[in-house]
């Protein structure tokens, strides 16, 4: 299975906010990591056909999805962002009135539900109103939602908001399984999402993609530019303007401090493992062509 984006642009009024965008993905899980405001949600409305790009095509195995129409749909499974649910549903309703709009046949409708429910940790609160769910509870209803089917195609947009890290690590235990022979895109802001599940992590900033690589290969590209100094916290504030700074401890009555430069930045600095939110910071905050920013 192939999908294709060619030169997908979106513009709202004058804005532009995707530009253009041309990139290929089979099977496999997805990641698409990028900050608020990046193009994240547009550029996953128009995959999962719910929103038209201003210029450009998505093919699905070499066809038009426009072209293709419901027949495309019909392989997607889809969890937006944010998701309204009608006040009087109970959870089971709610997938239920899911699995109808889905076309899918009842006895089989309602022992997928029962499966999904188990793997997402709502089987218990079927029976609940869907509106007193909690925000987490909310998201893992949408998931279960998404994967009724069993899609060959996956769009998950910002899956984790409002899990907890055990819900999170659940989930993508689940994705992990999923996915195989299928395609999952997830996006998220989040690099610890992504970066355990996802071959092929693409970063994308204003409207374009501006990498696609393995977790392995961001990592590695990073070698020799991850560095840990021991300072004051009052040296910390000048350093702040002039470099890029991961994370900060308290070690020993004094800061260490994880700095992201490609030079050595101090005498007494010394080489840290580069982990992939060093490349999110490098790469959304450090480019040579952002000094300035
Ligand atoms: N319906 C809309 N009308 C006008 N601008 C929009 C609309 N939807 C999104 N945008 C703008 O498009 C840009 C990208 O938004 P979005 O795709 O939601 O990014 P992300 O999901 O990465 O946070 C933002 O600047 C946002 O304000
Ligand atoms: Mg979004």
């Amino acid at each position: 299975m192939e999908l294709q984006f060619e030169n997908i642009t979106k513009n709202y009024k004058s804005k532009q906010v995707l530009k253009g965008i041309s990139l290929t993905m089979g099977t496999g899980v997805y990641g698409l990591l990028g900050p608020n405001g990046a193009g994240k949600t547009t550029m996953i409305r128009i995959l999962a056909d719910v929103l038209r790009p201003t210029k450009g095509k998505i093919r699905y195995n070499g066809k038009d999805i426009h072209a293709v129409g419901d027949e495309y749909r019909a392989k997607i499974g889809y969890l937006p962002q944010d998701v309204s649910f009608y006040s009087d549903f109970t959870g089971r309703d709610y997938l239920e009135y899911s699995a109808a709009l889905k076309g899918m046949e009842k006895t089989h409708a309602k022992k997928r539900i029962e499966e999904l429910a188990h793997s997402v940790g709502l089987l218990d609160d079927l029976h609940r109103k869907c509106t007193a769910y909690s925000g987490g509870m909310q998201r893992r209803l949408g998931i279960a939602q998404a994967l009724l089917d069993d899609p060959e195609i996956l769009i998950l947009d910002e899956p984790t908001s409002g899990l907890d890290p055990y819900e999170r690590i659940k989930f993508r235990n689940i994705i992990s399984a999923y996915a195989k022979d299928r395609l999952v895109l997830l996006s998220t802001h989040i690099v610890s999402d992504v970066e355990q599940i996802a071959a092929q992590i693409m970063m994308m900033e204003h409207g374009v993609i501006q990498h696609i690589h393995t977790g392995e290969e961001y990592i590695h590209m990073m070698d020799g530019r991850v560095w840990l100094i021991q300072m004051p916290a009052e040296q910390l504030v000048n350093y702040q303007n002039q470099a890029v700074i991961g994370n900060v401890r308290a070690k020993d009555g004094c800061m260490e401090v994880r700095i992201i430069e490609d030079t050595k930045p101090a005498g007494d600095a010394v080489r840290a493992a580069p982990t992939l939110e060093d490349a999110y910071l490098y790469l959304f905050n450090y480019l040579p062509q952002k000094a300035g920013r």
